[in-house]
């Protein structure tokens, strides 16, 4: 059922071709003293060891590193908020949804006020938008997503159009180099109602011309859904600058809200009152403390809200959106872009003789903030390197895929786990390792 997929990712460097970056680890070093983005290291926990055996992680864009602050903020909501306010908090929790939806949507997002909510998981966001958007094109029966969108996206745009009858087109893409506009534009016609589609392929670390496509699908009279959860906090989105209909994201990859933070939606404002989501809970209900008999969605953002919120979950959210929000996201991009070129370098140099090729853009400006390199026994490389203290994470079919976070890896860091990384191919060791495949997350 990989049919789509490329003919296995090219060999890493084109030949002769030389690396525009200094390569040396003092040269790494002296990136890391140069970066303006170095203090924030600081800010997150178990980035105090030195030593030349410590953790290199490299899988921030799985689950983010644990904030400093988190902790105590979770603590004073349990303490004092829950502990001593009991009920009488509601009130300020009340707020928590569109507050920390504000910050995500001025600091990160590229969004206006009210125009995002935290809540609910991605799965369920992309859920209640996809129907909506689906009600807002009546007389449209197609939902378009590409063939290699993350699993939940897929299941979730099949589900919805067997509810709905609707017919799903399903776009062919290199899954290495990500989405070719071409190939949307073609399946786009006067039956699409939705296209759903990620910003950064998870896989690769594609990035998509979030603006572009924006434009060549409203050009079509339809509605487009972008999954942000790679890019929120990686890369710019500038939803309203993009025109962009609606959005949804994760928070606990580059965002740092922790296992199982609770997500975002994003919904254009004069979208907002055209639209109407299939689950009709309190929460997005107009007066909801009147207790009325009958379902009346709020008038704006809040109408994408469901049930009670995860207050506990939200205290981390909001750390950690606060600490992307200052660190700025173009600064982010930046240093995000210069430890992938770093780690293409590296691999180039290092990994390429060993047969390991490069399964993202080669362009920095064409990815997001993760790299993706394949090798035939990845699995066993990956389970290889966790065990030399580098964790990245492994996908199908063959990849291995790296996340330095820019907010707080640094430049020796990806050259440390790079040369573990040579260390082990040279060794072999990872040939002992057994091939078959444990639970994948
Ligand atoms: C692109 C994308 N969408 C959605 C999700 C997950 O959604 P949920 O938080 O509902 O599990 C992920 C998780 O890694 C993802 O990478």
């Amino acid at each position: 059922m990989l049919t789509f997929l490329s003919a296995h990712a090219r060999t890493l460097a084109p030949p002769g071709r030389q690396s525009a970056v200094d390569l040396t680890r003092e040269a790494a070093a002296a990136r890391d003293a140069a970066d303006p983005l170095a203090g924030f290291r600081a800010r997150f926990t178990g980035t105090d060891d030195e030593g030349p055996d410590r953790l290199l992680y490299l899988d921030g864009n799985s689950l983010g590193r644990l904030p400093v602050e988190t902790p105590a903020a979770v603590a004073r909501v349990v303490e004092q908020e829950w502990g001593r306010g009991l009920i009488g908090s509601w009130s300020s929790w009340i707020e928590n949804a569109t507050r920390i939806g504000d910050a995500l949507a001025a600091g990160v997002l590229g969004a206006g006020p009210g125009e995002v909510l935290v809540g609910d998981s991605t799965s369920v966001n992309l859920y209640k938008l996809l129907v909506a958007g689906a009600g807002a094109r009546p007389g449209r029966d197609v939902v378009v997503c590409t063939a290699d969108d993350f699993p939940t996206d897929r299941y979730i745009v099949a589900g919805v159009a067997a509810a709905r009858g609707m017919t799903v087109r399903e776009i062919p893409v290199d899954i290495d180099g990500g989405l070719d506009p071409a190939a949307l534009r073609e399946v786009l016609d006067e039956r699409v109602a939705v296209v759903v589609l990620s910003h950064v392929a998870y896989r690769s670390g594609a990035l998509a011309d979030l603006e572009g496509i924006t434009r060549l699908v409203h050009d079509a009279g339809a509605v487009v859904l972008w999954d942000l959860s790679h890019s929120a906090g990686s890369v710019p989105t500038e939803l309203r600058a993009a025109g962009a209909d609606l959005a949804v994201g994760c928070t606990y990859k580059y965002l740092n809200g922790g296992p199982g933070a609770p997500a975002f939606l994003y919904v254009r404002r004069d979208l907002q009152e055209q639209l109407r989501q299939p689950i009709w809970g309190w929460f997005g209900q107009r007066h909801q403390f009147a207790m009325g008999p009958e379902y009346d969605p709020a008038p704006g953002i809040e109408r994408f809200g469901v049930g009670t919120p995860p207050v506990l979950a939200m205290a981390a959210v909001e750390v950690g959106v606060g600490l992307v929000a200052d660190a700025g996201i173009g600064r982010l991009a930046a240093k995000g872009r210069a430890l992938g070129a770093l780690t293409v370098a590296l691999a180039d140099e290092w990994l390429a003789p060993c047969g390991v090729a490069l399964a993202s853009p080669r362009d920095p400006a064409r990815r997001g903030s993760h790299v993706t390199l394949a090798h035939p026994q990845a699995w066993q490389l990956t389970q290889a390197l966790i065990d030399r203290g580098v964790v990245p994470d492994f996908r199908t079919p063959d990849r291995v895929r790296l996340g330095p976070a820019p907010l707080y890896t640094r430049f020796v860091d990806v050259w440390d786990a790079m040369a573990r990384f040579r260390d082990l191919l040279a060794g072999g060791a990872h040939e002992r390792y057994p091939a078959e495949r444990g639970r994948v997350t």
